[in-house]
């Protein structure tokens, strides 16, 4: 799958976003190895800290369905924010090194990074 057509999917994802509190939605969709896709949302709550991310949410959602390998991970939001220090930890431990996608909600903006660049020095 070519990373525009990732991308794709994480708008749709990005489209479910409850973010009432920070109006900031954000979209993720996981590539598995057997090529499924996995999508995730930012999930907020009345309680902040509750909040979590919609890389944390396909991510965990992946693992819980017992898909524990993939070949890439799709992310965007309205200004092609990078991953947060947490999320930037799980992509560390469960995804390893494979491409991240980061784009903005139209597809036009997308670079590729990999965890190295984003967490150099991991723990764990
Ligand atoms: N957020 C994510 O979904 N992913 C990140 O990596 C950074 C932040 C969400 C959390 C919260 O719902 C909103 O963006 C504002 O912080």
């Amino acid at each position: 799958m070519n990373p525009l057509e990732l991308i794709k999917h994480a708008i749709k994802a990005q489209g479910n976003s409850q973010s009432q509190y920070s109006n900031f939605p954000v979209g993720c969709a996981l590539l598995s190895h057997d090529d499924k896709i996995i999508y995730g949302c930012n999930i907020e709550s009345a309680v902040y800290p509750s909040t979590l991310c919609a890389e944390r949410v396909a991510i965990y959602s992946a693992l819980s369905t017992g898909i524990v390998k993939f070949k890439s991970i799709a992310i965007v939001s309205n200004n092609s924010a990078k991953p947060c220090g947490s999320c930037r930890q799980i992509i560390y431990e469960y995804l390893g090194d494979i491409p991240i996608y980061i784009s903005d909600s139209k597809g036009l903006d997308y670079k590729e990074h990999s965890i190295g660049e984003l967490l150099p020095y991991p723990f764990g």
